[in-house]
């Protein structure tokens, strides 16, 4: 009898380890999009609520909105999967430079009903990189980043496009 009691803890934190283990069982999912935005009215997905009233080069205490597209490629009338809803206000003295806070709504496919919240910084050159924090739907509990380059922008005619890869661990 002594010797099953001194086993019964054993085996409840085995037990334990085991039920944890299961449940924190994540994969790693990588989806690569397009995103859309078009800065001209009248179907402009995105807008400045509150311009600069510094005369800094970055645009800083600007704030903007937006509700773009996302598509499956570069081209405008590629597939729609969704929407990146955000709000972007500049936040660099020096820069041009946004502090990003967007949800990634997917409306197609596997993924149709999720999304992803993601925070980070962008910049209009070079690449960024933003932290994905957390996600709904498929995407419960989300870890992960985002990197993005700027295909297209600029031009009173021209849609800022944007490529990305988001590797997201749920
Ligand atoms: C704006 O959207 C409407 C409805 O989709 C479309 O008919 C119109 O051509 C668009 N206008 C421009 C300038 O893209
Ligand atoms: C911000 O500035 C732009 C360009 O000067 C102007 O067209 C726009 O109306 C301004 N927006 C606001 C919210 O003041
Ligand atoms: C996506 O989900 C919504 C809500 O469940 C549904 O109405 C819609 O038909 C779905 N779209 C596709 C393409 O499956």
């Amino acid at each position: 009898m002594a010797y099953y009691c001194s086993f019964k803890p054993l085996l409840l934190f085995l037990f334990f380890l085991i039920a944890t283990t299961q449940g924190i069982d994540s994969i790693t999912t990588h989806l690569h999009f397009f995103l859309h935005e078009n800065y001209n009215s009248p179907n402009a997905t995105s807008i400045t609520v509150i311009n600069s009233t510094t005369s800094n080069p970055g645009d800083f205490g600007s704030i903007g909105i937006f509700d773009d597209e996302i598509r499956e490629g570069s081209s405008v009338d590629s597939k729609l999967i969704g929407r990146a809803q955000g709000i972007a206000p500049g936040v660099s003295l020096r820069q041009t430079t946004w502090l990003v806070l967007l949800n990634f709504v997917f409306t197609e496919g596997e993924y149709n009903g999720s999304s992803l919240t993601v925070v980070g910084r962008a910049t209009l050159e070079g690449t960024s990189e933003r932290s994905i924090i957390g996600g709904t739907g498929k995407f419960r509990m989300a870890r992960g980043y985002t990197i993005n380059t700027f295909l297209i922008r600029g031009g009173p005619a021209v849609h800022l496009i944007a490529e990305y890869d988001a590797y997201i661990v749920h």
